[in-house]
């Protein structure tokens, strides 16, 4: 069912641009799949083709494929080259870090085995940016617990911090920025030879985005000196996002996790059997809000172990005991229904998201609109996020079929002139590396949508400088 006018809420209304094209700024629902389907996410089986098990897809499955460990993106195979007369003027691309170990709050009480990360260092120092000052040495963090600290970490014993980027997810990162080299240096020749002031990096306040950062930019560049991160000061960033936004919180628990609503708690309830013996198994509290409302820590919990090819875990008091794949299938399964649910599928998550990302939303308007006007020479802004970013910019572009965002998921916009510079601009979104269909009509496929039509989307929905998410957020 696609009505927009019956959908369409009393605080979005329908706006007119120039082009005299009426921009629809209504929430409109995805299609109908497996994954906002509560009957198949929790009684089928398997995975639908989604796959959860290392870096690398099995042979002949193709790029594209959902793979929770390493998503597709854009790439040189498989680049959707746009036609001639199309001149690109500017790319910012925005993805999800790439594969970690678990955040130590997703760990069990106690875990059967140690999980080390020596094999990297996380390098953490200030140095002075003056060539001819003091200089530092190349200092990393060494993981350790000793003997005589009475305080056992939770979960896993071993070397790493609790998120890190894995070793194999350093080398994603540097594979990622490699790719997106390949079509944007060596394919299309847009990029500069050289970072210089045309390309910018950025980070957020968690650490693990830097360490995706350093080594993806090597990966693309491997530039002779050092490369700034851009970053927001902590509380205010809008790339994590972590602004503070009480009425986007509110509203997101009012009808997703946390929430009472009898078609979220639902599957929450059907899925008690299962709960029941993967806490047997894992020692969690059969009355532990954090991992009964929502699947988001088993799924992380068993998706980290399964994408570095380490086993499903065992019980620690009976090792006969273990997760089965089917079980581990399921949780995954009601991961994607959940994420649908909570950024696509419920009418409330446009305003939502607008609410937690708008800021973004609103700076990328800004970053176009300054290469339009040659007011900044930055051609290519990169951005290394989390699942809540993407997630909620996926919800915010209205895409077709919502998915939890796997690692490194990717979303890439494209500015592009015709007729020559100055001439009309258009926009292409790709995500995973191929046009992002969308289920609102003003955008739908966005493969070459007249510019101004889509910055009047932005604006519609978040105000010029963002000032209708902050209206909202203080409401
Ligand atoms: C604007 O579009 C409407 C509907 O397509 C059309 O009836 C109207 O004539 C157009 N106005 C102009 C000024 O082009
Ligand atoms: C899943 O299967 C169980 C057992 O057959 C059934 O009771 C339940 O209604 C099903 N759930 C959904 C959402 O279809
Ligand atoms: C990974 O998952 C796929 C699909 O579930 C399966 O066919 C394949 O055998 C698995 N590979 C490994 C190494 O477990
Ligand atoms: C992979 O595809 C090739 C060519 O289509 C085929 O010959 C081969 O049997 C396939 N291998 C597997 C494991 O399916
Ligand atoms: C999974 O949960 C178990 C039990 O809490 C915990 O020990 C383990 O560290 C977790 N694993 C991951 C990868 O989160
Ligand atoms: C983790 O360390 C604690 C304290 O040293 C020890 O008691 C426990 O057996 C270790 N667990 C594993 C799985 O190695
Ligand atoms: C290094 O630091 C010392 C102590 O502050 C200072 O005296 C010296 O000038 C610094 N060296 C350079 C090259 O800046
Ligand atoms: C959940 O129920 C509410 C209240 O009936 C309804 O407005 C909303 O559309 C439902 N959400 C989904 C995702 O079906
Ligand atoms: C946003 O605010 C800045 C500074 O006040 C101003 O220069 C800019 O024009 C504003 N942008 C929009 C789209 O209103």
């Amino acid at each position: 069912m696609r009505n927009p006018r019956a959908l369409a809420s009393a605080w979005l209304p329908l706006i007119a641009v120039a082009q005299n094209s009426t921009i629809d700024l209504s929430w409109h629902p995805p299609s109908k799949t497996w994954i906002n389907d509560l009957g198949q996410a929790l009684n089928s089986t398997g995975t639908h083709g989604f796959y959860f098990n290392g870096s690398a897809l099995p042979p002949n499955s193709s790029y594209g494929t959902y793979n929770w460990c390493n998503m597709p993106h854009v790439r040189r195979e498989e680049y959707p080259e746009a036609s001639e007369e199309y001149a690109l003027e500017y790319v910012e691309v925005v993805h999800r870090h790439h594969k970690r170990t678990p955040y130590a709050s997703n760990t069990f009480p106690k875990e059967t085995y140690r999980w080390d990360c020596n094999d990297e260092g996380l390098f953490y120092y200030g140095q002075p940016l003056n060539p001819s000052g003091n200089t530092s040495a190349s200092a990393y963090w060494s993981v350790f617990t000793s003997d005589t600290n009475p305080f056992a970490p939770s979960g896993f014993n071993g070397t790493c911090q609790f998120p890190q980027i894995t070793r194999e997810g350093l080398d994603d990162s540097w594979q990622h920025g490699k790719d997106l080299f390949g079509v944007y240096h060596d394919l299309l020749g847009f990029l500069p030879n050289e970072i210089g002031d045309k390309v910018t990096y950025r980070v957020t306040n968690n650490v693990i985005t830097s360490q995706v950062a350093g080594i993806l930019i090597n990966g693309m560049y491997s530039p002779k000196t050092p490369t700034p991160l851009r970053i927001q000061p902590t509380g205010i960033d809008s790339l994590e996002p972590q602004y503070p936004c009480p009425a986007a919180s509110s509203l997101y628990s009012s009808y997703g996790v946390s929430s009472t609503a009898a078609n979220w708690t639902k599957h929450l309830n059907e899925a008690r059997p299962l709960y029941n013996s993967l806490d047997a198994i894992s020692g969690v509290a059969s009355d532990s809000t954090d991992w009964h409302k929502s699947f988001d820590h088993y799924y992380d919990n068993l998706s980290a172990r399964q994408c570095h090819a380490k086993s499903l875990p065992c019980s620690i008091n009976d090792a006969s005991k273990c997760v089965t794949q089917e079980q581990a299938d399921t949780v995954y399964r009601l991961g994607q229904y959940e994420y649908s649910f909570i950024y696509r599928d419920s009418p409330q998550s446009l305003q939502a998201a607008v609410g937690s990302f708008g800021v973004f939303i609103a700076e990328l308007a800004q970053n176009i609109r300054d290469l339009v006007s040659g007011k900044s020479p930055v051609i290519y802004r990169h951005n290394v996020a989390h699942d809540g970013s993407i997630s909620r910019l996926l919800s915010i572009l209205q895409v077709d079929v919502m998915v939890w965002v796997g690692m490194g998921s990717e979303v890439v916009f494209e500015v592009y002139s015709k007729g020559g510079y100055g001439k009309n601009k258009y926009i292409r979104i790709l995500w995973g590396g191929q046009v992002l269909e969308s289920s609102n009509p003003t955008l739908g496929k966005v493969d070459m949508l007249d510019l101004d039509v889509f910055l009047s989307y932005l604006d519609g929905l978040v105000g010029s400088n963002a000032s209708k998410v902050v209206e909202y957020c203080k409401s």
